[in-house]
């Protein structure tokens, strides 16, 4: 077993917690009298409340049962699906095995239950062993009358869910809906549903349907405080398809102006623009969209710029400090709407599978309740610059706000459409405090991201809204004091249960290292460490062989110099090469670990070259050595469980679109097995391949076991031809006319050799050197 020595440490959500708790100062009288309020309103909420339709839905299928589960990943990858057949494959895959009969009829609502029967259908029509006659009769019905029919029961009882949490499919129906609850004293803030827009087109659809709305939304504001009027929330994501911090210049030039010109629209129509917080990665990016906007002198004095705040970003007190020095700067007031976060998944698995050094988010609930409440008294003294608008649906974050806030009328509560009602009934009515619905409008379409969110946020057995309709916790456990909690790991705030980036494969191996390309420490180190490569040229040429100059794809400049091996160099190097000598498999396992971390450690001049040579973004050199690294590692560990002896002589023929990662994994699963390697670059890539070889020779590979052949495939191909030592070919061509080069140019090496495309695994990579041609 292989332990990670680098494990990146905890320190920064630990001291992230303590700080909070530290600057807050929330007693103990203060957390008991909280909690006691808390207490009452979730007792109050569970004896007169007519639960939602996300309770009842959850009631019946929690992410605890695998009808939730299949649900959730259906209504997750049909965002996705290109077209019907994968559609149908996987409804197949997520429909078929589960329970659906054991829901049937149990909810109390008719539309959790329509859902569950579309369901029911749809999975016994699909479970092709059937014993029950009815249902053998049903599904050869249904069967004959094909798929799409399943397809539509499926998108039905997706499209009935979703329906819950969307207040019209236009705004006008969405305004006329909303005269309900207004009547009894709340207002709204309109979200035309859309995100995450993927081309130009897209951008502008959902500008335009943002400016249609708030035209629309004009005729009702019809209050001079812009507090009570409605309001309307965007997704920056919406408005431009690159919209990513690798973009920022981009972003910076066409995006603000988008947004600008909403913000200007909102503000003749006298009412509030909220821009909604996104993904961790965005959020320094996004503040300087907000700045950029804000400081238009057009908003001098304005009190509509609504900005949002993530209690379960480690960051969260720092950004309500920079927005709070920004509308002093800029005489504003900013609308200041605290939510705990709905990307905490998607925040999670992104660090793990792009390596980062630590999660942006907290890892433990409790964390983020107390996170949101310490935040939460910040801005209740920072209101003479923001009006605090408190987004939640949990009874003891609400019940802590209503202690620590001395006057009503400098907040506002906030809940989603669809969610929270009995408890902010209760506190409107009882506390006479205001609050405000988070209403999505728009098609069905461009719910399910959204849908997603909510679902998996709710679903979860920790939240507010999962406890609440869940009778077996008790009122005191949902009412319960997150300090207490906190108090408990107060010196270590990770989540065990949660894998760090570092140890997303542990124990086999350690994931590659990733850099967040969102963080602009990490682009800053990365620009000086990159800079230092700039003019660098580098020489790899030798005495044999014919001189070659590589010039830079993009510029013509040139990156370095290196040798094409002679027919002599192939020779001698057929010569000389020799299977590893008796080596354990566990030694050329650590040479493979040691490669992996010389590789980390060079990655400037890996991501330098790369991009010098072959012409790669920087997001692209990131995937690229993470690859080479993540094989290196992988075949390591592979080849401790492999313990055959039969070793011989490969021949690795690398593409030059993936020049790092697809030449390292090539020649590291060959080597992991004890083979001995004649390397083969892509022509157009041989320094990057140069600079892997001599790490590999570095990390110990003995150069006996290694050869390095760079030149043109037909050159080195027929030098090799009739060498008689290869046994095994590995080949990869990154075009079709690259690949049936390749595969020519194997089948020449030896006709009766195993040919491998890509990397093929290890097992393909033992040979049996018995079986070596007569030399
Ligand atoms: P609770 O059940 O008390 O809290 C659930 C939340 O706890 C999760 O959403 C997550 O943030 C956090 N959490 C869950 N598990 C863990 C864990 N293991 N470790 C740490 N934290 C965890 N969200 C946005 O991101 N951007 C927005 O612009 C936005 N706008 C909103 C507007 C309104 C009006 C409302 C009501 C919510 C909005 N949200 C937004 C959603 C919000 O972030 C929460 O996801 C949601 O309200 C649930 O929080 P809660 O206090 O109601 O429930
Ligand atoms: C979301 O879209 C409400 O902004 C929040 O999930």
């Amino acid at each position: 077993m292989h332990h990670s020595l680098n494990a990146p440490s905890n320190a920064s959500e630990t001291a992230a917690l303590k700080s909070l708790l530290q600057e807050a100062g929330i007693d103990k009288p203060l957390r008991d009298r909280m909690k006691n309020r808390a207490l009452e309103l979730v007792t109050r909420i569970r004896e007169d409340s007519t639960p939602g339709m996300m309770e009842l839905f959850l009631e019946e299928y929690g992410l605890s049962s695998d009808e939730g589960v299949a649900l959730m990943c259906l209504a997750e990858a049909l965002l996705r699906v290109p077209d019907g057949e994968t559609m149908d494959a996987l409804i197949e895959d997520k429909i078929a095995p589960s329970e659906w009969g054991q829901h049937l009829g149990k909810s109390h609502s008719s539309l959790v239950n329509a859902s569950t029967w579309a369901l029911l259908i749809t999975g016994t029509v699909l479970n092709d062993d059937i014993e029950n006659p009815v249902s053998r009769v049903l599904h050869g019905v249904i069967k004959r009358l094909g798929e799409p029919i399943i397809r539509q029961a499926v998108t039905r009882a997706m499209k009935e869910m979703g329906r819950q949490f969307v207040l019209g499919e236009t705004i006008e129906k969405a305004i006329e809906r909303a005269k309900v609850k207004e009547d009894e004293g709340f207002t709204y803030s309109y979200d035309m549903l859309g995100e995450a827009a993927l081309t130009e087109r897209d951008a502008k659809r959902y500008h335009l349907a943002y400016s249609d709305a708030i035209n629309s939304l004009a005729k009702h504001a019809t209050h001079k405080d812009i507090r009570k009027n409605p309001g309307i929330s965007i997704k920056l994501s919406a408005l431009h398809p690159r919209y990513e911090t690798l973009q920022r210049e981009r972003v910076m030039k066409e995006l603000v102006p988008r947004a600008r010109s909403l913000a200007v629209l909102a503000k003749s129509a006298g009412i509030g623009l909220n821009i909604d917080a996104e993904e961790a990665g965005r959020l320094e990016l996004s503040l300087d969209v907000i700045e950029a906007i804000a400081s238009d002198p057009l908003f001098d004095g304005w009190d509509g710029m609504g900005i949002v705040v993530q209690a379960y970003n480690l960051k969260a007190p720092k950004v309500l400090d920079r927005l709070y020095a920004l509308a002093e700067r800029l005489n504003q007031r900013f609308l200041v709407r605290l939510v705990k976060g709905a990307y905490w998944d998607t925040e999670i698995k992104l660090a793990q599978v792009e390596g980062h050094k630590t999660f942006p988010v907290f890892t433990q609930k409790p964390s983020t309740d107390v996170s949101y409440i310490c935040c939460a008294k910040k801005l209740l003294g920072m209101t003479d610059r923001f009006y605090p608008q408190f987004a939640t649906h949990n009874a003891h974050t609400v019940a802590a706000i209503l202690e620590m806030a001395e006057d009503k009328s400098l907040f506002e509560f906030q809940r989603l459409h669809g969610m929270g009602e009995a408890l902010h009934d209760t506190v409107l009515r009882r506390q006479g405090t205001h609050c405000r619905i988070y209403a999505p409008v728009g098609a069905h379409k461009d719910l399910l991201a959204y849908l997603v969110r909510r679902l998996l946020e709710n679903g979860a057995n920790s939240s507010f809204v999962n406890q609440i309709v869940d009778e077996s916790v008790s009122p005191e456990d949902v009412a319960a004091d997150p300090f207490t909690a906190v108090e408990r790991y107060l010196d270590d705030a990770k989540n065990s249960s949660i894998r760090q980036p570092h140890d997303l494969f542990a124990p086999e191996r350690d994931n590659s290292r990733g850099w967040d390309l969102s963080d602009p420490e990490t682009l800053a180190e990365l620009e000086t460490g990159l800079s230092k490569f700039d003019n660098h040229i580098w020489d790899y040429s030798s005495e044999s062989g014919t001189a070659q100059e590589v010039y830079n794809p993009a510029d013509g400049s040139l990156v370095g110099r290196i040798n094409f091996a002679s027919e002599r160099d192939v020779t001698t190097a057929c010569e000389e090469i020799k299977p590893w000598d008796n080596s354990a498999s566990r030694d050329r396992s650590d040479i493979l670990r040691k490669a992996a971390s010389l590789f980390e450690e060079n990655a400037h001049e890996i991501f330098a070259l790369l991009q010098r040579e072959a012409g790669k973004t920087i997001l692209d050199c990131v995937g690229e050595l993470r690859e080479a690294v993540d094989f290196l590692r992988y075949y390591a560990q592979q080849a401790e469980t492999i313990h055959e002896k039969l070793a011989g002589i490969f021949t690795c023929i690398a593409p030059w679109n993936f020049p790092l990662a697809i030449f390292t994994g090539q020649v590291a699963a060959a080597l992991a097995v004890g083979n001995g390697v004649l390397a083969k670059p892509a022509e157009s890539t041989c320094l990057i391949a140069n600079l892997a070889t001599k790490l590999l020779w570095e990390a110990g590979v003995p150069k006996t076991s290694l050869k390095f052949l760079p030149g043109t495939g037909s050159e080195i191909g027929s030098a090799l031809t009739g060498a008689n030592v290869v046994n095994g070919v590995c080949f990869t061509g990154s075009t079709t006319t690259a690949q049936r080069i390749n595969r020519n140019m194997a089948k020449h090496l030896n006709p009766t050799a195993p040919l491998i495309a890509e990397t093929g695994g290890l097992n393909a990579m033992i040979v049996d050197s018995t079986a070596l041609p007569e030399q």
